[in-house]
């Protein structure tokens, strides 16, 4: 494997830094092809991706690189969508949900957590030190403290006053493309062509309490099949959940179709039979020689590209 140096990676920071990704974005008309290994984020996320590139590059291993990328914007307060500085349920309470997966099929989640910067550790924690797959709530709190997690306010200044200023009217009624973020989903493939996946999010903005959306279900939010693809999902989480949506993007490559063709039939498996008039989905999946493709319901939906030519972000086809 042909591994970028330092620089020539910074570079592509600082080409892809603040305002400057929508220049950069580029259409995705047609199948892509890709080559290994390969990163790729839902949104603009080219921190997270970089963050997954130098790590697999230094560690040699897909699982450590995409929890290094989704840890980036969990610990980021400026992004409203994921971990700390997520926007809150209508009680005010920050709720996190993720999951992760790897090449062996071994899979790990956390709903409902509270308190805890980084569920997409918790998560792996879950599926590397439990019997279990997904822990939820106080459970899935307890079980973070005693693995030696820090507990803390994850609710910011910023999407506190949002919020009061939310209770004015108290109007339900999701955004679609907030701030071109949302969920937080990352697929990798190494140099042989071996798969992870990980998915973080805070849902909702004031969802109703208790609400666990699509991303810290397996094959809802994100599915990891080694023999075929992975594939990642975004958007409404209610309408990937009715769809099984990453699971049915995997199956639809496993059946010949390529990443692009999977994940628009996946939404259009959406579109066919749920209402989404107001709502967005982009699903993001990669096959095992590198080969990605995305669609989504509606325009707007990019998402981050990285490998050993470093990263650029893409404009994803959609059925509106
Ligand atoms: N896809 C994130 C959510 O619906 O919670």
């Amino acid at each position: 494997m042909k591994k970028p140096s330092r620089r020539q990676f910074i570079n592509t920071s600082l080409a892809l830094g603040a305002g400057a990704f929508l220049n950069s974005c580029q259409s995705t008309k047609t199948v892509e092809s890709g080559q290994l290994p390969i990163i790729i984020s839902t949104w603009n996320n080219v921190q997270a991706n970089n963050a997954a590139w130098e790590t697999l590059t230094e560690k040699g291993n897909i699982l450590d690189a995409v929890e290094a990328g989704a840890r980036v914007p969990e610990a980021d307060p400026a992004d409203q969508s994921v971990g700390y500085g997520g926007r809150p349920d209508r009680e005010g309470n920050v709720t996190l949900d993720a999951c992760i997966m790897d090449k062996d099929g071994n899979c790990g989640a956390v709903t409902f957590l509270q308190h805890i910067k980084h569920p997409i550790s918790v998560a792996r924690k879950v599926m590397e030190e439990t019997p279990h797959v997904m822990l939820s709530g106080a459970g899935a709190l307890e079980f973070a403290l005693e693995q030696g997690f820090e507990k803390q306010d994850l609710l910011t200044e910023k999407s506190k006053q949002e919020y009061i200023k939310w209770l004015e009217t108290a109007e339900y009624k999701p955004k679609v493309n907030i701030e071109l973020h949302d969920t937080i989903g990352i697929i990798g493939a190494d140099s042989n062509g071996d798969l992870s996946g990980a998915c973080t999010t805070s849902g909702l903005a004031y969802k109703m309490p208790g609400r666990v959306g699509d991303s810290p279900i397996i094959g809802a939010g994100l599915f990891v099949d080694n023999e075929v693809g992975s594939a990642v999902a975004t958007g409404m989480g209610e309408l990937v959940m009715r769809s099984v949506g990453s699971f049915l993007v995997v199956e639809l490559m496993r059946q010949g179709l390529s990443p692009y063709e999977a994940c628009k039939e996946a939404v259009m498996r959406i579109v066919r039979r749920q209402d989404t008039a107001e709502l967005q989905v982009g699903y993001i999946a990669m096959n095992k020689d590198g080969t990605y493709g995305a669609y989504s319901i509606k325009p707007g939906f990019v998402f981050a590209v990285t490998d050993e030519n470093g990263t650029i972000v893409k404009d994803a086809e959609s059925y509106e």
